[in-house]
């Protein structure tokens, strides 16, 4: 008898989850208030990336994978896809489900009360974001 791997919980158990000191990009090249997406090469190939959002408000940046907590798949595929209110929340475009920007909990939705996969970042004096450490 054969039984499914558990499913995920955090951002580090996902296949290919890029390691602690992975460069992204800095804060400052990110237009605030809306979410920025990126596909990391961590060992998938290009059918395989690892997904990422990048939240900034001001001078504030968050990251959450951009997987849906209802079927795991992308919020949006596409920078144009996505659907979003400044500052405020992110909706999936597969069923709608809406997260809060600021924690990325799911307050609308099929999967309301999960959460998008926090990502923690690290930034150094000239404003370059990187992976951080699992807390
Ligand atoms: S896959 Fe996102 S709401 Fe269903």
């Amino acid at each position: 008898m054969s039984s499914s791997p558990p499913t995920p919980q955090h951002w580090f158990e996902l296949p290919h989850a890029p390691e602690p000191g992975t460069p992204l990009c800095t804060w400052q090249g990110l237009a605030d208030g809306q979410p920025t997406l990126m596909e990391l090469d961590t060992g998938g190939g290009p059918t395989q990336p690892f997904r990422l959002m990048l939240l900034r408000s001001g001078t504030q940046v968050k990251a959450f994978v951009n997987r849906c907590a209802h079927f795991g798949v992308p919020l949006a595929a596409k920078q144009a896809q996505l659907i979003f209110k400044p500052h405020t929340s992110i909706t999936c475009n597969v069923h709608y489900a809406r997260y809060r920007w600021a924690d990325g909990v799911c307050e609308a939705g099929d999967c309301e009360g999960e959460s998008l996969m926090a990502v923690p970042l690290e930034q150094d004096e000239a404003g370059q974001l990187r992976i951080g450490r699992p807390a």
